[in-house]
């Protein structure tokens, strides 16, 4: 796929207050849990070197610090996780998470995720989340949002016949919006759904701390006709 732009990328930040110990862990455990992302695009031969076996994978995006994450890798130690965002005190977090538990299902790709979904093959992803991706709750920010046209349609790609994509999101009109671009998607169905089995995000508890009502979403890759 010809890579999609990314207007949102200006507006990632990188950095931030290290501890010492997520500090250590990048110095240390960077070799271990980074992908070393490639310039071509990546296929399943790509994924069964990264982690050393085949499996299926498992995409979490936006991960801030990693928790709902490594509840999901270890709840399902034959799947592939990645973690794709671009927060290193969070890359940092995640990896001590994955070193004190033993997780060894888990890598973590330094990368603006739509970039990233661009350059995989498709059909060769088996469930994508993004929790709480950033509201930007101002009108004249909306057009910084993750989930819009160009997202559904890089989702839709690169889903298996039956793969899944779950986000969450406790800003209502942000909610609509997410229905709307992904309702406009034919490749996907799904809308409102169950919380499933998830740790509350530290993004979340601030939410709930104000009194905000979090929606959950889910969509599956469905077989659409193809009419020549
Ligand atoms: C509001 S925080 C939520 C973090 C976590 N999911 C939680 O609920 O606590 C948003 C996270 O998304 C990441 N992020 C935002 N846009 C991104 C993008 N286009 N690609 C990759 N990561 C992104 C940010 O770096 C940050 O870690």
């Amino acid at each position: 796929m010809t890579p999609a732009t990314a207007p949102h990328r200006a507006y990632l930040r990188r950095r931030g207050r290290l501890t010492t110990a997520q500090a250590r862990a990048l110095d240390e455990l960077s070799p271990r849990y980074l992908v070393d992302l490639p310039d071509t695009d990546m296929g399943a031969d790509f994924w069964l070197d990264t982690f050393g076996r085949d499996g299926p994978l498992a995409i979490e995006t936006c991960f801030g610090n990693g928790a709902a994450l490594v509840q999901f890798a270890k709840s399902r130690p034959t799947w592939n996780c990645l973690g794709v965002d671009v927060y290193r005190p969070g890359f940092g977090a995640l990896m001590l998470a994955c070193e004190r538990d033993g997780i060894d299902n888990v890598h973590i790709a330094d990368s603006e995720v739509l970039s990233l979904l661009c350059r995989l093959e498709p059909g060769t992803v088996s469930r994508l989340s993004a929790l709480f991706p950033d509201p930007w709750p101002k009108k004249r920010h909306h057009k910084r949002r993750l989930v819009n046209g160009d997202f559904a349609a890089a989702v839709a790609a690169c889903l298996e016949v039956d793969g899944t994509l779950h986000l969450a999101t406790d800003w209502e009109d942000y909610a609509s919006q997410m229905i709307e671009v992904l309702g406009a998607e034919p490749r996907l169905e799904g809308g409102v759904a169950a919380r499933p089995e998830r740790p509350v995000t530290p993004f979340e508890a601030k939410g709930l701390a104000r009194g905000r009502r979090v929606v959950d979403l889910a969509y599956r890759r469905v077989v659409t006709l193809q009419l020549s």
